[in-house]
């Protein structure tokens, strides 16, 4: 039987974490590719991640290249490649340089790999995978930007630290943008089935969605030369895990939506179906008056910011 072929686009920290999950849960057959200016390096780190194969117990072969030709083919793509934040960027700062590598990268990917499931990482997410869809021309349903896995795991994080209980037991999501707009949904956390808000005070619980809205920048604020990568690359490979062994996981992705809470036409943080041909479906829930307004404000704020793309990249 055919293993799975997953390409990551980008062997930097988020790139090479995510091969390195994705190989040790033995997803398939991985691609690691880097800019030819990179030379040997996607190389090194993948003969370095199959070396530890004999003691982690994996098969999955795991290459390093900087030729698309390798990547040829792929059922998955993961697209990392771009600039990080550094401290004091937003992830908007990264939107012109990012803008241009994802759409090179959007292309080369469409001519190798035209049956795959593109989930793209590079910030700012929403507006990066908007670009990459509309450079490769896929279906929208098999292009779907990475975000709300992580965010919701910050959140369930912070909230088992919070009870003291274990994380298997916070079950959580959040909406919206990959930003300070996200919204969380206090109506469908809950913790061993008991809704969150019999358990934390109104104001302990905005305190703790708070931290999880800023949680990307607390680890910039402490690693002080890149952004997270190690949860980032877990969300991720849990992503690629839904698509191969087509599981339809029930978990929020940033996916296109048009008719789909009024959105009209961009790709925003929602529940979705994720199984083997992208988003099976996006699942539509009927929101609370405060939680339509905050969607709307992160879905606003998402407008925004694929306008100045669109803005930039015709001045450039
Ligand atoms: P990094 O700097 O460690 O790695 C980026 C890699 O991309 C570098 O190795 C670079 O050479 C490569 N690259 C640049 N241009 C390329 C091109 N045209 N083709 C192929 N590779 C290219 O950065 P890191 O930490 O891995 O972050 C990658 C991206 O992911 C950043 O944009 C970051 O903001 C984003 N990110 C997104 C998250 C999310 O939840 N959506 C979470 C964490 C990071
Ligand atoms: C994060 O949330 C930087 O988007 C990245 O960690």
């Amino acid at each position: 039987m055919r293993r799975a072929k997953i390409s990551v686009i980008g062997a930097g920290n988020v790139g090479a974490t995510t091969a390195h999950w994705c190989a040790s849960n033995e997803l398939g057959d991985i691609v690691l590719l880097d800019i030819p200016a990179a030379e040997d390096m996607p190389k090194g780190k993948a003969l370095d991640l199959m070396q530890s194969s004999p003691i982690m117990g994996f098969d999955s072969s795991i290459q390093g290249t900087t030729d698309y030709a390798d990547t040829a083919n792929s059922d998955v793509v993961v697209i990392t490649a771009g600039i990080a934040r550094k401290p004091g960027m937003s992830r908007d700062d990264l939107l012109s340089t990012n803008a241009k590598i994802v759409s090179s990268v959007a292309e080369q990917v469409a001519a190798t790999s035209p049956d795959s499931v593109i989930i793209v990482v590079s910030n700012p997410l929403d507006a990066m995978v908007q670009q990459v869809q509309k450079v490769c021309g896929f279906p929208h349903r098999r292009v779907i930007g990475q975000a709300g896995v992580l965010d919701t795991a910050r959140y369930r994080t912070f909230l088992a630290m919070e009870l003291g209980v274990s994380v298997e037991d916070v079950s959580a999501l959040l909406m919206g943008g990959h930003g300070d707009t996200m919204v969380p949904m206090p109506s469908c956390t809950s913790i061993g089935g008991v809704p969150v808000t019999r358990l934390l005070s109104k104001e302990r619980l905005e305190e703790i969605v708070d931290r999880a809205r800023k949680g990307g920048a607390e680890i910039v604020g402490l690693l002080k030369t890149g952004s997270a990568y190690y949860a980032p690359a877990a969300a991720t490979a849990q992503m690629v895990e839904a698509i191969v062994k087509d599981k339809r996981r029930m978990i929020p992705c940033a996916a296109y939506c048009d008719s789909e809470y009024g959105v009209g036409g961009y790709y925003v943080g929602v529940p979705v179906v994720l199984g083997g041909n992208g988003v099976e479906k996006v699942v539509e829930l009927e929101l609370e008056p405060q939680e339509k307004a905050d969607f709307k404000n992160s879905v606003d704020a998402v407008q925004e910011l694929v306008a100045t793309m669109d803005q930039l990249m015709a001045s450039s």
